[in-house]
């Protein structure tokens, strides 16, 4: 077994639910000596996707069936669109009568929609049961595995269901990214790059000089993904279940869950896709509201063209989004308080505060201008 020492690894310090998110390059072909520490049972479901599937099961399951476990494959589509209740009562329904038990472990392999479903249903299945994580895209190594939130979209909204279930262990797994469609690594690194942007200029700085080599060098592209999480981190420690500051992390995301919604999980984005576009229109509305300069919106615009992450909200428009529809899908968001929406307003670059001021006209006025052609 390998010692915590020789791993690489950032912590979650949470006042009775502490857990390591481990970096490294064969957790899922060794699946086996890494786990066995965390769990005394010798039944283990994992829950993944088709893709997923087809890249990894056998090698995370080898592992596992060589050190006699007993390993329960529960494999769904692919896609945010089983992100959903009936996917969460069909998955409960194989455990029971699998026999899964109150002391087995739930393993998520897969990216954030995987790692919110296994999260969810290891939160609720006997009243909770053990979960460790192996997040496979860089979004989910970045974001979504990083602080115990769960749960499943309804026809209202995403994410509307749902708890907060911290996992015994996350298991980054960065070989995984070798096999993740560019697509995928663009959807994530909006994910990365707002940790920078809420945060810490000089993660941004550096993202602006590195980003290529980042995605092309295991080595930088692992210290992006620690810089980043380590923000994430922070703001997950000092405000677990987001009372307060941790709801800075959904920079970009009131519009990204709009509109979302709106494409009713349809396939055709992917979240990282949507928060890329929302980070462009909080943007658009700081500078609106004076909070940030020209130059710093279009520092941001020029960055995410380099890359080549979507900044343009008609990229999107199937003559489903207007600017009355996003209102009234974000009228659905869980961050509504007291019917206020809440903006997650940039203050330049680095630092972002919480708003549950943001007037319907300026966002109906940012979206009709974004829109138009
Ligand atoms: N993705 C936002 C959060 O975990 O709080």
């Amino acid at each position: 077994m390998n010692s915590n020492a020789e791993m690489d690894f950032i912590k979650i310090n949470l006042e009775s639910e502490s857990y390591k998110i481990f970096f490294g390059k064969d957790y899922i072909e060794n699946s086996a000596n890494y786990i066995r520490e965390f769990t005394k049972t010798n039944k283990i479901a994992i829950i993944t996707d088709e893709n997923t599937a087809n890249l990894y099961l056998n090698k995370i399951s080898r592992s596992l069936l060589e050190s006699k476990y007993e390993v329960i494959h529960i494999i769904l589509k692919s896609g945010e669109k089983i992100k959903n209740i009936s996917s969460v009562e069909n998955v409960i329904n194989t455990l029971l009568k699998k026999r899964f038990e109150r002391d087995d472990l739930i393993i998520g392999l897969g990216g954030g929609v995987i790692g919110d479903l296994a999260g969810f249903i290891a939160s609720i299945i006997h009243r909770g049961v053990n979960f460790i994580n192996f997040p496979t895209t860089l979004l989910a190594q970045v974001d979504s595995s990083i602080g115990g939130k769960t749960g499943v979209n309804t026809k209202y909204g995403k994410n509307l269901i749902g708890s907060f279930k911290q996992p015994l262990a996350v298991f980054s797994d960065t070989s995984s990214l070798s096999t993740l469609p560019v697509r995928e690594i663009k959807a994530g690194y909006s994910e990365l790059v707002k940790h920078a942007l809420i945060k810490d200029n000089e993660l941004f700085m550096w993202l602006c000089e590195n980003w290529n080599v980042i995605f092309n060098q295991e080595e930088e592209i692992i210290k992006a993904i620690k810089w980043s999480s380590n923000i994430k981190a922070t703001l997950v420690q000092e405000d677990v279940r987001e009372r307060g500051s941790r709801a800075l992390l959904n920079l970009g995301h009131t519009y990204a869950h709009a509109i979302e919604s709106l494409l009713k999980y349809d396939g055709t984005i992917l979240h990282g896709e949507a928060v890329s576009v929302g980070i462009i229109l909080a943007y658009k509305t700081s500078y609106l509201l004076g909070y940030s300069k020209k130059d710093e919106l279009n520092k941001i615009i020029e960055h995410f063209n380099d890359v080549g992450l979507i900044t343009d909200l008609r990229k999107f428009n199937k003559d489903n989004i207007d600017s009355d529809m996003l209102l009234n899908a974000m009228n659905n968001d869980k961050k509504v308080k007291s019917g206020q929406k809440t903006f997650i307003i940039p203050e330049g670059i680095g630092k972002a505060f919480i708003s549950n001021k943001i007037n319907d006209e300026i966002i109906k006025s940012i979206v009709d201008t974004a829109l138009a052609s």
